[in-house]
């Protein structure tokens, strides 16, 4: 990438969260590049409503693979293999993947198969993304966001500096596995509940989920502390707390998923917890017993 010209980042995934990175990118003065579906076209035109309840309506410029400095995947946690795929021979060996999912386990999957020279980052966002229609998104709650290097080769400042400013941060997270491991402890202690009990995040305030959250919780942290991440099991739960206070009157996205009959994302979720303490050697029987039952909600329904 010459320092003259702009990084050329894209975003593959158009949906909530992919449309309010679009958006972002033109905002940030870079041309809202997009890749489609394979073979689809994009939509001549996009509709963002921000937080002051403005619209905007602005056309995505169609990304060349072969020109990308950096892709930013916005699909589902299940989707992105599948959604990158297509695309993998045309990148260039030293494009920057990104990967911005709720969940882990897509990244393990691509490490084998990135160029020597490639850098996968992991991005988290807590900001809500409201999908009114297809090509209409508003975002709907402001909230942290943390972007950083999972694995290869520093990025050339300019391109760091884009991305950060992307994503709203001042700077890299030091470690980002530790801090999408902050967010999946949240995660799973709301997610899979919320969806079992068809509730609101708000009622697992109520006394008799207390123990089950315990148990949760207790589980994720430890299995987080064998991989070394400093995620104690008092501060995770006092974050379960605040953020079923903050949100109480959201339906959780998995709530949604599991509602309305699509796949949830609870095998990158709970699932991945459970595999990660399988080998690890750390029991996680509750959490186990939850990935169960989202499961058979997923085939039956409420
Ligand atoms: N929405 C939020 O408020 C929010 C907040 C924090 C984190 N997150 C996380 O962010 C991630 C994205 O969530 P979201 O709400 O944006 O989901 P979403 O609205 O369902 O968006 C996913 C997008 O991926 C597209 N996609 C699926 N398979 C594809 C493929 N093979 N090729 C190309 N595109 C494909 C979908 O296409 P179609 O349009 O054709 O279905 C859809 O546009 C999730 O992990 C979620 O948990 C979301």
């Amino acid at each position: 990438m010459g320092s003259l010209t702009a990084p050329k980042i894209a975003i593959l995934g158009l949906g909530a969260v992919g449309q309010m990175l679009l958006y972002r990118l033109k905002a940030t003065g870079a041309e809202p590049l997009a890749l489609p579906r394979y073979q689809n076209s994009l939509p001549e035109q996009l509709h963002f409503i921000d937080r002051c309840d403005e619209g905007h309506e602005y056309a995505p410029i169609a990304a060349l693979p072969e020109q990308l400095d950096a892709l930013i995947v916005c699909t589902k946690a299940h989707q992105v293999v599948e959604a990158i795929t297509p695309y993998w021979d045309s990148l260039r060996p030293d494009c920057v993947i990104v990967l911005c999912h709720n969940g882990l386990g897509p990244h393990l999957e691509l490490q084998p198969k990135l160029a020597p020279n490639q850098s996968l980052l992991l991005a988290t966002t807590s900001r809500g993304a409201l999908r009114h229609d297809k090509y209409r998104v508003e975002q709907t709650g402001t909230g942290a966001q943390d972007i950083g290097l999972w694995c290869g080769p520093a990025l050339n400042p300019e391109l760091e500096a884009k991305l950060a400013q992307l994503f709203e941060v001042s700077e890299f997270a030091p470690n980002i596995e530790e801090s999408v491991w902050a967010k999946l402890v949240v995660n799973c202690a709301i997610n899979p509940l919320t969806a079992i009990h068809n509730c609101r995040n708000g009622e697992l305030a109520d006394t008799r989920y207390r123990e089950t959250l315990l148990s949760l919780v207790s589980e994720v942290s430890q299995v987080a502390q064998m991989q070394g991440f400093n995620l104690r099991f008092k501060d995770c739960y006092a974050r379960v707390l605040t953020v079923i206070h903050l949100t109480a009157e959201n339906y959780s996205s998995m709530h949604q998923d599991v509602h309305l009959k699509r796949g949830s994302e609870i095998d990158a979720i709970t699932g991945y917890v459970c595999r990660m303490g399988a080998e690890l050697g750390v029991d996680t029987p509750v959490n186990q017993e939850i990935w169960d039952k989202v499961r058979r909600l997923e085939r039956l329904g409420f």
